[in-house]
């Protein structure tokens, strides 16, 4: 089946811009990432759109349909109705470069700030060995695709832009439990406490759980239960645990 689509999208820069409406065919088992495209091979050539795989897995085309934050070319036109007017704008917690892009600079300063793993010393590569459930645990974070929706969505910067300083984000404090709860790290033997990076330094507190970055992971990592509500309760666990407490203040003697 083939109608006639009716699209909203938002045209501008870092100056300003607004919403412009194209009529466009849409083909049946089209996503929207093949509309914007249509539009583009059609009446708008310069409009801006980031993508790559077009199989959900680059983590490129993060927009915003109808408000929801979703990858483009895993959004398909099925779920909507054929007399909606589709709305198609950038994502909203990160400054618009062009049209649809954003710069996501954000995200890469808060990746470099995770300090990275530590191998275990006197191990060597080839020898690491891990029980199957700790594996399990961290690879569902390795599903991660960086699309940074799950970053757009989190109200902690989306409604405060002064939060970005302090705030690493769901998907990067994720990272941080990935780490903490890697058996072979050795972060600690060096020096690095990544419990008390995670709380201050990474903006742990701000975190109340509300689970928006979860619902919107297009990989469906449950981030918020299988790694911010652990990540606190580790924090939670070294800042409360009166014998950890008491190691803590012998020594730093
Ligand atoms: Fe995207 Fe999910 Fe990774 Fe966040 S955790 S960046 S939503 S894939
Ligand atoms: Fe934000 Fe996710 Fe926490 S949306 S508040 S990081 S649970
Ligand atoms: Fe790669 Fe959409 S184009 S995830």
């Amino acid at each position: 089946m083939t109608y006639q689509g009716r699209f909203r999208v938002w045209r501008g820069d870092a100056e300003g811009g607004g919403l412009v409406d194209y009529e466009v065919d849409v083909h049946e088992g089209e996503v929207v990432l093949d509309i914007v495209h249509r539009i583009q091979a059609t009446t708008a050539p310069d409009l801006a759109v980031r993508w790559n795989c077009k199989a959900g897995k680059c983590g490129s085309c993060s927009a915003e349909i109808n408000g929801r934050p979703r990858l483009l070319c895993m959004t398909r036109m099925s779920v909507f109705d054929p007399a909606e007017t589709i709305t198609v704008t950038p994502m909203r917690a990160f400054p618009v470069l062009r049209d649809l892009v954003t710069d996501v600079s954000y995200n890469y300063t808060k990746a470099r700030e995770v300090p990275s793993f530590v191998p275990p010393p006197g191990v060597k590569a080839g020898e690491y060995r891990m029980m199957q459930e700790d594996v399990n645990r961290v690879q569902e974070f390795r599903k991660c695709i960086e699309c940074f929706l799950c970053q757009n969505t989190c109200h902690v910067v989306r409604d405060h832009e002064e939060n970005k300083q302090v705030f690493a984000g769901p998907r990067f404090l994720m990272r941080i439990a990935e780490l903490d709860m890697h058996p072979l790290d050795a972060a600690e033997e060096t020096g690095t406490d990544r419990k008390r990076g995670a709380r201050e330094e990474h903006g742990l507190g701000y975190c109340n759980i509300t689970k928006c970055c979860t619902e919107v992971c297009p990989e469906h990592i449950r981030i918020t239960d299988n790694a911010l509500i652990p990540l606190k309760e580790r924090v939670v666990d070294r800042s409360y645990d009166p014998l950890v407490w008491l190691g803590n203040r012998i020594g730093r003697r």
